[in-house]
Parts: C-alpha cells; structure tokens; sequence
C-alpha cells in the first residue's frame, strides 16, 4: 500500500491537476457527492462555518481560490450583496467554465479568472477576504499560496480555510496510505500540506476548529493592520 501511496504522490504536478480538475468538472454530480463523502455530509454547515467566519460586509470584495465549479458563490454573494464583488480564481479551465455560469446566476459581481493561485492576478491589498475551501491542499506550495494570499489582502482582511488532513489516530489511520494514494491520484492532494501551520506563522489572532475527529478543520485568521 505504501508503494501505491508513493506511485500516485510522485505523479502529483500542475498538469495532473487539470487534467483531473478538468475531469471533475465535466462530472458535477459526482464531484459534489465526493466533496459530501469527505466532509461526511456536513458540506452545508462547514461552508456556512466558513464563510461566516470572514465577517464580510455588504460591498466587500471576496477571493475565492480555487473556488472549482463556483460551490461557494451562493453564499459569498449573499454576504457581499449587489454591490460587492466575489473574484474567482482556478487553474483548471473546466472549472473556470462551470463557475463563471454558475456565477451568473447571483446578483453580485463576480469575475472568474483562469490562474495559478501561486501567481494571483489581484493587485495587492486589495481584497477583504480569502476564502479557501478544499483548495490549498490540492496545491503543492503551501508557504508561497498562503504568501500571495496575505499580500493580496488589505490589513484587518480576513482568511478562512477549510480543508481535510489525513486520519490522525488508530485504527483510521492505518487506512491512511490507501485513502492518501487515491485521493493523490483523483484530487492531487497533498496530505502533509503544512496549512494550519502556515496560515499561523503568516496571519494574525488565527483560530481553529475541528471536526470528525481532526480530519476535517476550518482555520482563520486576519491580516495585521
Ligand atoms: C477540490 S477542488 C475545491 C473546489 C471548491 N473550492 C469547493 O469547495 O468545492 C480544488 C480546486 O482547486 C483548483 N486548483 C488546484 N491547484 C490550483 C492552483 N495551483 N491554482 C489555482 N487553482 C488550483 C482545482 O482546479 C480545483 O478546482
């Protein structure tokens, strides 16, 4: 099982994220029910959670990196209102389609760009809050996504991340080289991204919560002013 978990994290890269991301977005119905499966049915509440968490106001200006098929856009739209704006950003040019229709549904501005979070195409301080939902750790450079991510919030911006880690205790965790090496080759995920960790050494008063046990956490922070 180790030598499979090995296979399919040696196969991990940008190409194979499209390529898979692609995939996923031709295929939403089973893109949502697998995004269910890992989050255990709490989809809903773990993005309510999320998104509250970045105490948005109406007019705000919102990132959404990786925001994938635009999950997301409903409720970042409701709290920036008509007069705010929900940027977008994914690398895989299936999903930039599916969010930008998706995105046209909502009374708010919301542009989708098709970019590598590692180079953001936002000015600098310029947006209130980073929303991160299942993306970071589908990214291979934690410490420089989470950079870019403080740089282009505005001081007191928010972050609120949600993610999912690898089981942390037995008898779940000795399922982790089989979960790893699968999740790996249908989601290039990286389980050891240090995301918690980072989001700490870079933003200020972080906070985290977790859930089914510790797989499965929302952490958020602010940009010191
Ligand atoms: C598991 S999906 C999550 C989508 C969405 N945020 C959600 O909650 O459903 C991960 C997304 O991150 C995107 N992604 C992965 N690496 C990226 C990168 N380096 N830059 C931009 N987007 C990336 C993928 O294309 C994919 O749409």
């Amino acid at each position: 099982m180790d030598a499979f978990r090995q296979w399919a994290f040696d196969r991990r890269d940008p190409t194979h994220s499209q390529r898979v991301y692609d995939w996923w977005s031709r295929h939403d119905r089973v893109y949502a029910a697998f995004v269910t499966a890992f989050l255990l049915g709490r989809t809903g509440e773990l993005r309510d959670r999320t998104i509250a968490a970045l105490s948005l106001a109406p007019g705000d200006t919102v990132l959404d990196v990786g925001c994938g098929p635009g999950s997301n856009f409903e409720r970042l739209a409701d709290a920036v209102g008509p007069t705010g704006t929900v940027v977008g950003v994914d690398a895989s040019p299936g999903m930039v389609e599916r969010a930008r229709a998706r995105g046209e549904q909502f009374d708010c501005n919301i542009d989708v760009v098709r970019a590598d979070t590692e180079r953001l195409p936002v000015a600098n301080e310029r947006v209130d809050g980073v929303c991160a939902t299942l993306s970071l750790s589908a990214m291979g450079d934690t410490e420089t996504v989470v950079a870019g991510l403080s740089d282009v919030s505005r001081p007191g911006g928010r972050i609120a991340v949600l993610d999912v880690r690898s089981f942390q205790t037995a008898p779940l965790r000795w399922l982790n080289p089989l979960i790893e090496g699968v999740s790996a080759a249908v989601t290039n995920w990286y389980p050891d991204a240090p995301i918690m960790q980072t989001v700490d050494e870079t933003f200020a008063a972080v906070s985290s919560e977790t859930f089914h046990g510790g797989t499965v956490y929302v952490v958020t922070g602010s940009k010191l002013d």
